[in-house]
């Protein structure tokens, strides 16, 4: 299946796991005597989320966040909608928005947007993947992991149509895949 899809192979899983454990290694630093809430964005950063919440040893606490912005194609269409809400309250938290990528950063912005109006001490954002040629509105990112070229990438969370997040490392799909 892989063969089929991918274009080649962008990120490969050795790479993520010594890039999450550095930024896991940088977050328990930085939040060092806190007890900061971590919130990850379903269902892209999934495998993100797990791998870098069970490295960082600080009393924190886990949240999730479900949010839509393409349907089944590949450009964001600058609307989002929440079709789930974090279960807990963030007002006087240190909060940390965990995303698989961050593209137009419309999805990104507008997750801040609404955090602001609830009072948190602080809110912070760790992306797995910049695509910062995309960008159409800016987005004040603290940590990334890797910056990506204009490709449309799936594996290890990321999608494409709902498929491929399985993949254990990061590849750039064929063109004839979506364009089809
Ligand atoms: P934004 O609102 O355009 O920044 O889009 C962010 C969301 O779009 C991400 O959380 C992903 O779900 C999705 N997305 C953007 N680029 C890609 C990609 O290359 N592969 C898979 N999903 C992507
Ligand atoms: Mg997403």
């Amino acid at each position: 299946m892989l063969n089929e899809v991918l274009e080649k192979t962008l990120i490969s899983e050795a790479e993520i796991k010594a890039r999450v454990s550095e930024l896991a290694k940088q977050i328990e630093k930085d939040y060092e005597g806190k007890a900061p809430t971590i919130v990850g964005v379903l269902k892209g950063s999934i495998m993100f989320y797990t791998d870098l919440v069970r490295q960082i040893d600080l009393p924190l606490t886990v949240d999730f966040m479900s949010i839509s912005s393409y349907g089944a194609g590949v450009n964001s269409t600058g609307e989002v909608k929440i079709i789930k809400d974090i279960d807990g309250k963030i007002g006087g938290k240190d909060v940390i928005i965990v995303e698989d990528i961050i593209d137009s950063g419309y999805s990104m912005n507008c997750l801040l947007k609404l955090f602001a109006t609830r009072s948190p001490k602080s809110v912070k954002v760790c992306t797995l993947l910049d695509k910062p040629s995309r960008r159409e509105i800016p987005v004040p990112i603290d940590y990334t992991g890797f910056q990506v070229a204009n490709e449309f990438v799936v594996g290890y969370g990321l999608d494409y149509a709902g498929l491929y997040r399985n993949f254990p490392f990061i590849g750039v799909l064929k063109k004839e895949v979506y364009e089809k």
